[in-house]
């Protein structure tokens, strides 16, 4: 049986209807903690390991995270396959707020994180190939699965995730700068978690739910309280995947 890891975003911070086999708390790695306790559980048959990004209650932010320490201590748990949920902010026009994107390549922005485990000191440097930046198998049984939900909105089975620094939003012109490059969404959290996952050789792939507007897409400002409106109802159809998948792997 394979081991499936979650690594929950904004909004999915925890997994109520895991059958709980062992709740991993103070875990620690050579590259120091990870952001929550590990919740190792059954679902629908599956085996999954959930971690939330954020920490649990939410507080690490997006530059903060140890993202090292998070993958390895998925990978020291078993994980077989990573499923990453982020929420993100829509650039293309498709991408309102609701919509979910399974994205098929990323564009990194962010600066200062400690984003390889091959700096020469943890491992030898190395240089991974990161030309198809998430796994695409699993990006095509995601893709199955969201072909079969009675979602709200379309979906996308493509998608340039921009990844950058946060915590704050950006500017409109950061934002068409994006949308030049062709950035179809904005998050703070794709990367380095996705070349993290690459270089451990795990694969990953990532649900994205729009939950509003990127900067200028909307006449008006962004604030969240409309984005956790959109958090609470969009994050149970990202449940709704992450149960069905389980019921689909073997
Ligand atoms: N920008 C960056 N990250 C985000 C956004 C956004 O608009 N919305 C949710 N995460």
């Amino acid at each position: 049986m394979q081991t499936i890891a979650i690594i929950g975003g904004t909004g999915l911070t925890e997994f109520e209807e895991l059958e709980v086999i062992q709740r991993h708390n103070q875990i620690s790695t050579d590259l120091g903690a990870p952001s929550s306790d590990i919740i190792e559980g059954m679902l629908n048959g599956t085996k999954l390991l959930f971690l939330a990004r954020h920490g649990h209650p939410h507080a690490v932010a997006p530059h903060k995270i140890n993202y090292r320490a998070n993958l390895l201590a998925l990978q020291q748990l078993g994980a077989e396959k990573i499923i990453a949920v982020n929420a993100v902010g829509g650039i293309h026009s498709n991408a309102i707020a609701g919509h979910i994107s399974v994205p098929h390549q990323i564009i990194d922005y962010t600066q200062g994180r400690e984003n390889t485990y091959f700096d020469g000191v943890f491992k030898d440097l190395d240089h991974i190939d990161f030309s198809h930046p998430y796994d695409e198998e699993l990006r095509q049984q995601l893709i199955q699965i969201l072909a079969k939900q009675n979602l709200e909105h379309n979906y996308s089975d493509f998608g340039i995730y921009g990844a950058t620094q946060g915590p704050r939003l950006e500017s409109i012109a950061e934002i068409n700068r994006l949308e030049k490059d062709g950035c179809d969404l904005v998050g703070m959290t794709g990367m380095p978690e996705a070349a993290l996952a690459r270089e451990l050789n795990i694969p990953y792939a990532s649900l994205c739910l729009v939950v509003n507007p990127a900067a200028g897409k909307s006449s008006d400002l962004i604030t969240m309280d409309d984005i956790r409106l959109v958090v609470s109802s969009g994050m149970s159809e990202i449940k709704t995947i992450l149960r069905a998948f389980c019921e689909h792997t073997d």
